[in-house]
């Protein structure tokens, strides 16, 4: 390669980032006032159920099972809370050193019990189909164990829809053509609904009712510091199939 075209090519490495950069920092702009109204609901809940606790405590005979109830919803809102914090953070967390060179079926195996007692409780089945032969991916390796279970999670919640015989995930890896690693996550649900596709991959952009719409928006962010990506295609038949593509080193 010529000294320019070498030049050139960090030029645009450089701007990329830059981007990648802006572009996070825009998403987070946007989001500020969707955080203050997300954190806002498990608040008013919390404070909500403390006072139900102080008023049924003062009664003459306290119910002490409906008590124990509202500590338990103080519980599950706290958590919930922290939940949307800790994906906030994943969300604006700036490119970090990218750890070991990391066979991914290995990351896979290691998430892989954890996956089948979820798929357990959902009363679904995952099948595992590791590819061979793939190149070592530098990676961080909680980050792109986070990214697989949201979307192992998220296919498991949309298959509830579906009759527990017919429920299935597919978790299953491959090496592209040009060398880069895919990871696949694929269910046999309803597929995503049309009137979100196209926002799919914003902030907050839920169809649940307690859900916190950061999946699929931190899990891009995480593929996208690695320099890969992370796309939505139908599934076929049926359902959802998102693909995380990551480069080797080489090709960064
Ligand atoms: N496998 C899937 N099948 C159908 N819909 C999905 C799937 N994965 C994600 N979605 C849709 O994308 C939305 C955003 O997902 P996500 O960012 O993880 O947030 P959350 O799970 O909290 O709603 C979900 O609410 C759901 O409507
Ligand atoms: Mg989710």
């Amino acid at each position: 390669m010529t000294q320019t075209n070498a030049r050139i090519d960090e030029a645009n490495r450089r701007l990329q980032e830059r981007l990648m950069h802006v572009s996070r920092l825009a998403a987070v702009g946007e989001m500020a006032s969707g955080v203050a109204h997300e954190l806002n609901q498990p608040l008013a809940a919390v404070a909500n159920y403390a006072q139900a606790c102080e008023r049924l405590l003062g009664l003459p005979n306290p119910d002490l099972e409906e008590v124990r109830d509202a500590l338990r919803q103080i519980t599950a809102q706290a958590v919930r809370a922290g939940d949307i914090i800790s994906r906030l953070r994943g969300l604006t967390r700036a490119r970090e050193s990218l750890g070991e060179l990391t066979d991914v079926n290995v990351l896979i195996l290691e998430l892989a019990d954890l996956i089948e007692s979820d798929a357990r409780l959902h009363e679904a089945t995952c099948r595992f189909e590791l590819g061979k032969g793939l190149p070592p991916i530098a990676l961080d390796r909680a980050q792109i164990q986070q990214v697989i279970f949201t979307l192992v999670r998220n296919a498991l919640e949309a298959l509830n829809d579906r009759p527990p015989g017919a429920r299935e995930v597919v978790v299953s890896t491959a090496r592209a053509p040009d060398g880069d690693v895919l990871i696949e996550v694929r269910d046999n649900g309803p597929g995503i609904s049309a009137q979100i596709l196209e926002r799919l991959f914003d902030p907050f952009c839920t169809t649940k009712p307690a859900g916190t719409g950061l999946g699929l928006a931190s899990s891009r962010t995480i593929a996208r510091s690695h320099g890969g990506t992370l796309e939505h295609r139908p599934n076929t038949p049926a359902g959802a199939c998102f693909v995380l593509r990551l480069p080797p080193p080489a090709r960064r």
